[in-house]
């Protein structure tokens, strides 16, 4: 408890300095952050789970309630507008207390529409932070997410603080119980779904704790990049599985996925090499190198790997000009991940928010930052059977580089994705994921 109480602490510091740094430059008197409202469902009496604003779960871990506000002026404590409704139809949030709460100032809403009265009396010089633009309009809020404040809270957001690494490590070792569990259940047998189950016991997550739908594939399902289907019946015959799965921890995700062969195949082999290739792109990882040029370096080493299994033939140059490499791996290396599982930033290049796209041939590219200690990022190469990208790319020239018969034979087991989170130190890279046992 002490311990998370000085990481928090030191995160809020943080936080508050660099609210201090914009609203100086900006003019404001301030910032308020909405933890957000409840949407309901179309001609229901019922909303959807709530999903809490990301820039309010950075300053307090509180992540399911809303009507919440955060006033925040840079110097003094932060203060927590906390909702806490007379409600006997539903499970009111207790106020808060733990190893956070005494950095904070905290007060009590009991009626939603009543914040007014608890907010600085004139708003013209403060900015909302938020999704509920009318809402802030009501208020006589100056400013609604002003653009510099979001860039460069966003920019900003990118370096995790101490605080932010443990969580995220701690995520992690949620996920990899999970994972372990789902390994089992898919050698014992088990349907997508049981597969599903058996992660969320042994993550004691329900789905809308999670930071995102798993993704469970057995056979040719692991080809689908986002399949979220979980199929009740357990296949006939049983090839591989790939799972994408994650957790979170006071806000933070976690996002890793592997993949099984169901025997020791050439499918086992491929696995290895891609597990090998993930390893080597993570030991280059290093400051100040840029995350395209990551990119760009998995993309040659996954020639190497189609040449060595004979998925394809000729020389890593041209599967890669021919757009081989691009048919089998059509998505990004990774992705800045924290608060968001495809956090913000990975395209700011400064503060002001200077964008850098994707290189034009790599438009999934979801990060073009150049590596920068406390940057934590999704490491996430594949190697997939997509029948849609492998029929066009048998109408190029680039058709003959291919062996069909291998990749007829690979069909049904899907795909590969390997991905692991880590971090970017000073002193190297931490991979939160292999280090909380998950080796492979
Ligand atoms: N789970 C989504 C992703 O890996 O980006
Ligand atoms: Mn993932
Ligand atoms: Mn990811």
């Amino acid at each position: 408890m002490e311990h998370w109480s000085e990481l928090y602490r030191e995160h809020l510091a943080r936080l508050n300095e660099r609210a201090h740094e914009i609203l100086t430059r900006e003019k404001l008197a301030g910032m308020v952050i909405h933890s957000g409202q409840l949407h309901r469902q179309f001609l229901d009496d019922m909303d959807y789970p709530f999903k809490v604003n990301p820039h309010f779960k950075a300053w307090v871990p509180v992540v399911d309630n809303p009507n919440c506000w955060l006033v925040i002026n840079g110097h003094t404590k932060p203060r927590l507008i906390f909702y806490k409704p007379k409600d006997f139809w539903h499970k009111v949030a207790d106020v808060p207390q733990d190893y956070w709460t005494s950095h904070i100032d905290i007060q009590v809403l009991t009626k939603a529409d009543q914040v007014a009265a608890l907010l600085p009396p004139d708003l013209q010089d403060w900015a909302y932070i938020g999704e509920h633009l009318d809402v802030a309009s009501v208020l006589g809020f100056g400013w609604r997410n002003p653009d510099a404040v979001m860039h460069f809270m966003h920019f900003h957001r990118t370096v995790k603080t101490p605080y932010e690494q443990a969580c995220m490590r701690q995520a992690n070792r949620i996920a990899v119980k999970g994972h372990v569990a789902a390994r089992e259940a898919f050698f014992a047998g088990g349907s997508e779904y049981d597969i599903q189950l058996a992660y969320l016991a042994a993550t004691s997550q329900g789905e809308n704790d999670l930071p995102y739908g798993n993704i469970i594939g057995l056979n040719q399902h692991a080809a689908i990049l986002h399949y979220m289907v979980q199929e009740r019946k357990s296949p006939t015959l049983r090839h591989s599985m790939l799972i994408d799965a994650g957790a979170a921890y006071m806000g933070y995700a976690a996002d890793i996925t592997r993949t099984y062969a169901f025997e020791k195949n050439e499918f086992h082999d491929l696995i290895q090499a891609m597990d090998a290739l993930q390893q080597e792109i993570i030991g280059m990882m290093t400051i100040g190198l840029s995350y395209v040029d990551l990119h760009l370096a998995t993309h040659q080493k996954l020639a190497g790997v189609l040449l060595q299994s004979g998925l394809a033939t000729g020389d890593e140059q041209a599967l890669i000009a021919g757009g081989v490499t691009k048919a089998f791996f059509p998505h990004g290396l990774g992705h800045m991940l924290g608060l968001q599982v495809h956090d913000v930033g990975g395209f700011a290049q400064d503060e002001r928010g200077t964008h850098l796209a994707a290189p034009e041939q790599h438009p999934f590219l979801r990060c073009t930052r150049q590596l920068a200690a406390g940057q934590v990022l999704t490491i996430e190469p594949g190697l997939y059977i997509i029948d849609s990208l492998l029929a066009d790319l048998r109408n190029t020239g680039a058709a003959q580089l291919v062996n069909w018969q291998k990749v007829e034979a690979t069909r049904p087991f899907g795909g590969i994705r390997i991905e692991d989170n880590v971090i970017v130190h000073e002193s190297g890279i931490e991979n939160m994921t292999r280090e909380c046992g998950l080796v492979e």
